[in-house]
């Protein structure tokens, strides 16, 4: 495995890297916007202040002749909102890098909008090679345009090779922030037999034994997703980044949206995307921890307050490890709440 590339200012042997200096953001969701469209970036300012994270959206989504028009949509957004003052994240996904559009893309979005950007989201990732030619690019561009804050980069996991090498990529490098799971284009490259954009399937069950007397088998649907999911959760949690849920597209299902998120947040995703509006306030709701947990949690923390110790709270055995748990829970609550 290659040494992870730096930023081009070069560091003091020993010395923390800058990227981890950076102050941890909640990201509960990742709001896609496609910036070529007028009316939809006329709708920002109101849209902008309710969301963690707005990524202007360049990939797929975004037709081939209106790619060029989403670029300049993306840098009139960084002149038009000032989304530091807000307190929101301001991300792109780029185009894939064997795609024509990708150069022009990163060059633009250093060169025009360098001081704004926080996070390039990179797609269909199959390595750390991936995020070894990024980290150079961006190093070389962010030198050659004065550019001191370094951007990071999210990888998106979504081919079959990807998940395959999904820890490298999590390690390539310092840049790294996160992983989503790409549940649409995964199913593509594993030539899966379903037309979604993430959630279950019917089909994909199982099936209780038939029992002796006759009586009705219960089937149950299972998580398509689970294996990647814990894969990349470990790889992320391994090198101290964050993963992520990626885009559920049945927007006529909240139900079923939500329970997705909160599958992604139990395993210990820190958001999801969201396509459309009305799935802000699901992220919202579900990547923020429940009051009552909370509660719970902060008395594990009160009955151990050195966190080592055995304690009964409500008839359930706590120890190191719960508190632990508490502790992730209740730094959670405090990091949203600031
Ligand atoms: C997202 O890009 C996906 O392919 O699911
Ligand atoms: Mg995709």
């Amino acid at each position: 495995m290659k040494t992870p590339r730096g930023f081009f200012k070069p560091l003091a042997i020993g010395a923390p890297t800058p990227y981890r200096e950076l102050p941890a953001r909640v990201e509960r969701m990742i709001h896609f916007v496609p910036p070529h469209l007028d009316k939809v970036r006329a709708k920002l300012p109101e849209i902008a202040p309710t969301v963690d994270v707005i990524l202007a959206n360049l990939e797929d989504a975004i037709p081939a002749d209106a790619k060029g028009a989403a670029l300049a949509g993306l840098v009139a957004m960084s002149r038009e909102i000032d989304f530091k003052a807000l307190g929101v994240g301001f991300w792109s996904r780029i185009n894939c890098l064997n795609s024509p559009w990708h150069l022009d893309e990163i060059s633009t979005i250093v060169e025009k909008a360098g001081d704004k950007i926080d996070v390039i989201m990179v797609p269909k990732v199959e390595g750390p090679w991936d995020i070894f030619y990024m980290d150079q690019l961006l190093a070389s561009l962010e030198a050659k345009h004065g550019v001191t804050r370094p951007i990071l980069l999210h990888a998106i996991l979504e081919t079959a090779e990807g998940v395959m090498n999904v820890e490298a990529i999590a390690a390539a490098s310092p840049r790294m922030q996160g992983i989503s799971l790409g549940p649409a284009d995964l199913a593509a490259s594993r030539a899966m037999k379903t037309t979604r954009v993430g959630g279950g399937h019917p089909g994909y069950r199982v099936i209780e034994d038939p029992h002796a007397d006759g009586a009705p088998r219960v089937s149950v649907q299972q998580d398509l997703w689970h294996y990647t999911f814990a894969k990349m959760v470990d790889a992320c949690a391994a090198h101290g980044i964050k993963p992520f849920y990626g885009p559920f597209g049945a927007i006529d299902d909240p139900v079923a949206c939500e329970q997705q998120f909160r599958n992604a947040f139990l395993m210990g995703c820190a958001g999801a995307w969201s396509l459309h509006p009305s799935q802000i306030e699901i992220a919202k709701k579900v990547f923020s921890p429940d009051p009552a947990e909370v509660a719970f949690a902060k008395k594990i923390l009160e009955a151990m307050p050195d966190g080592t110790g055995v304690a009964m709270i409500d008839g359930k055995m706590q120890d190191d490890a719960t508190w632990k748990q508490a502790k992730v829970m209740v730094d959670c609550a405090r990091q949203i709440a600031a």
